[in-house]
């Protein structure tokens, strides 16, 4: 199928969908400025200890509809006006991608407007560049670093299509990591905000579990959590109320030891690349003791810090809607053939 290629006016009206995962979100944009920003997180996925794919391509269909007329009536912009289209094209669950794929394939047919696909990991760090009172925009190169459920990346961002990946996860990500570190706590899906609300309360000293630290500027998570799993069976094996007397402190604990790995690396890559402005990007962006470390670290060495709304640091659709704004400056439109990837590498 053809691909289309006009939309009908200078200004961008952008109808952005992003259903990768849990989130079923619709944004409006208006050039690189968010109209509306709507998402439906799903919370069937609370019981099971994470999220069950086809269950959330289920809701996402649910969902959908709703999310779109919502966004647009938020936005008070008819979907007439609309002249550009965005999608997640991945990666992601399939079944969830295939829900948003599908929905913006007819818009644009109907419409008769072009679409451009996205990648969920790019527009992750893409939405430090959109346009707002309240967000400072990075100037480039600055150095990202998306932290997900699914991800762990430093990036050199050199343009908004020009990233060099310095460092990854060669296993976990850092949010699988708190995610399963709170499953082993007893803490409810997903596990992240919980142990960021519970450590507060917590010393973050109390216990060190071990983690790998890689020479270079890699990750490895997947240990940590068996070091909390041993340490929790060995205490229980003495005080059966181990966790639920200490938990805020193995929380806080347990937060610490991951978010020292994720400055040290930062740290090393500031210092060799003399690199002046860093940004954090993903789900555990929203971390309040991330965002509390990296502030100081960037007081301390004269680095200028970006931390994004939370609005846009979990799953959103305007982080899609912003990629799609400067691929629409450089024609990069999809043909209609496209499929949805479950995989879907960067580099
Ligand atoms: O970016 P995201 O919404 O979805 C993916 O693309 O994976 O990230 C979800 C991840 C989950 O692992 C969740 O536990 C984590 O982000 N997360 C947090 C916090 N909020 C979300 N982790 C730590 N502290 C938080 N406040
Ligand atoms: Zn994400």
């Amino acid at each position: 199928m053809k691909t289309i290629k006009k939309h009908k006016s200078s200004n961008l009206y952008i109808l952005a969908i992003e259903s990768s995962c849990d989130d079923t979100s619709c944004a409006i944009l208006e050039n690189k400025k968010v109209l509306s920003n709507v998402a439906a997180t799903q919370l069937i996925h609370n019981k099971y200890g994470g999220v069950v794919p086809e269950l959330a391509s289920r809701d996402h269909e649910k969902n959908i509809t709703k999310v779109v007329n919502e966004a647009l009536q938020l936005a008070q912009v008819p979907l007439c006006n609309i002249n550009l289209l965005a999608v997640t094209q991945g990666p992601g669950l399939m079944g969830s991608l295939l829900v948003g794929c599908s929905f913006a394939k007819s818009l644009s047919i109907a419409l008769n407007i072009p679409i451009v696909t996205i990648n969920h990991m790019r527009a992750h760090v893409m939405a430090h560049l959109i346009e707002s009172d309240a967000q400072k925009t990075p100037p480039f190169p600055f150095l990202c670093l998306t932290v997900s459920g699914g991800h762990t990346q430093i990036i050199k961002v050199n343009s908004p299509y020009n990233f060099e990946l310095l460092g990854q996860t060669i296993d976990d990500a850092v949010g699988e990591a708190f995610d399963k570190g709170a499953k082993i706590l007893g803490l409810p899906y997903p596990g992240g905000p919980e142990i960021d609300r519970l450590a507060k309360n917590g010393n973050t000293k109390k216990y060190k579990f071990s983690i790998s630290n890689l020479n270079n500027l890699d990750f490895s998570f997947s240990g940590i959590k068996t070091s909390l799993l041993y340490f929790i069976q060995k205490q229980q094996a003495i005080d059966c109320n181990f966790i639920t007397n200490n938990l805020n402190d193995l929380c806080a604990s347990f937060q610490e030891n991951l978010l020292e790995q994720l400055l040290l690396k930062i740290e090393q890559v500031v210092k060799t690349q003399n690199i002046k402005h860093v940004a954090i990007a993903g789900g555990v962006s929203a971390n309040s003791r991330l965002r509390i470390l990296l502030s100081d670290f960037g007081k301390k060495n004269n680095v200028e810090v970006y931390l994004p709304k939370f609005e846009y640091c979990t799953d959103n659709a305007a982080m899609i809607g912003i990629c799609a704004y400067f691929d629409a400056l450089t024609q990069n439109y999809a043909n209609l053939n496209f499929a949805p990837k479950a995989r879907f590498e960067l580099f």
